[in-house]
């Protein structure tokens, strides 16, 4: 662990306070600087402290409303963020599209507005389409948005989360070689992860079939935008289609899962050509550093992107990406929410 990570975690929780420059939403990664990706870390290091006591009770958040508003589903994002919120004490209110008067044609934007009526505070949001969360946060004036994945857009509190379990185990990330590798065309979690692990300053290698693996520089592609000619985060990102050139040297690699559903169509011959090219196994893990790690975003395709004995062995630290999950959320919501709710 590092040694800026074991002092934040020994801070107690009612002392991790952030700065008076709070934001406001959290929509994506790509508007975070470095500092701002350090601070929630470290606040999420004094959260695990929280989530290894006997009693994970603390009344930070005491008074506070947050909905968590689902258009997709989701296991580890919905229950993680109900969870975060919990401890923290504010009341959490679960709302699926289906259950609602979504199912009767309310738009978002109504959607949005009636929540702000009832007075909440925070709206966690995962929608199918791109951009759902930034039209909410524009167009809601007293109600933070937290983007729980939208569309192949942005997915920014796992990115998070991979960013906090890394640096548990390399500590410094900057220099690090970061594999990323599958489905990177319909992956919001690979845009996120490629945001984060490049503000911080690893070297990131994106993998994958060429037709799962869109180039971020073309013109319109997103980390045009980020070459303003003073500082690009996105300048030590590349593409090497091929995993066993990819992943030399590689410190930590990330298993994408293969999104089918957002598939219209072939994008590789046969699911065994792309177990065969770019499964991330054992024999693929040998050729990176000796002590190289795991990490999927989970749901997984076991025995397609990954296989069993490397997901469920040492290397892997899928289910701490999970605890860890917890941790972050609960930084996210104490950092967009927690003023003047007397927890400062
Ligand atoms: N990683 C992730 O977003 O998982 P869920 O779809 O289960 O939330």
């Amino acid at each position: 662990m590092a040694t800026d990570t074991a002092t934040a975690a020994a801070r107690p929780v009612e002392r991790v306070l952030a700065g008076t420059d709070r934001r406001r939403h959290v929509l994506d990664l790509d508007d975070f600087t470095a500092d701002e990706i350090t601070a929630v870390l470290d606040d999420a290091a004094a959260m695990r402290e929280v989530l290894g006591r006997d009693v994970k009770k603390v009344p930070t958040l005491r008074g506070r409303v947050i909905v968590t508003l689902f258009y997709e589903a989701s296991t580890r994002t919905r229950i993680s963020f109900e969870e975060a919120g919990k401890i923290l004490s504010a009341d959490v209110i679960n709302m699926t599209a289906t259950a609602s008067s979504v199912e009767k044609g309310e738009s978002l934007l109504n959607t949005g507005l009636t929540l702000q009526a009832m007075g909440v505070d925070a709206i966690v949001v995962r929608h199918p389409h791109s951009g759902a969360p930034n039209f909410l946060a524009r167009s809601l004036s007293n109600v933070a948005i937290i983007n729980a994945g939208d569309g192949a857009h942005a997915h920014p509190t796992q990115g998070l989360l991979d960013l906090y379990t890394a640096r548990e185990h390399l500590g410094e990330i900057a220099g690090r070689k970061v594999v990323i590798v599958g489905d990177v065309l319909h992956s919001r979690v690979a845009r996120s992860a490629v945001w984060g692990f490049a503000h911080l300053g690893a070297e990131v290698v994106l993998s994958g079939p060429p037709t799962l693996l869109p180039d971020p520089f073309t013109p319109g592609g997103w980390g045009a935008a980020a070459d303003n000619g003073i500082h690009n985060p996105l300048a030590n990102v590349r593409l090497q289609p091929d995993l066993d050139a990819a992943i030399e040297e590689a410190d930590l690699v990330m298993a994408l899962r293969l999104q089918t559903e957002r598939q219209q169509r072939g994008f590789f011959p046969s699911i065994r050509e792309y177990i065969r090219r770019w499964q991330v196994n054992d024999q693929r893990m040998a050729q990176a550093n000796a002590n190289a790690l795991l990490m999927h975003p989970g749901p997984m395709n076991e025995g397609i992107e990954v296989s069993t004995a490397l997901a469920h062995g040492e290397r892997s630290l899928i289910e701490e990406q999970v605890t860890n999950g917890v941790a972050i959320r609960m930084a996210l919501l104490y950092q967009l929410v927690g003023h003047g709710s007397g927890a400062d």
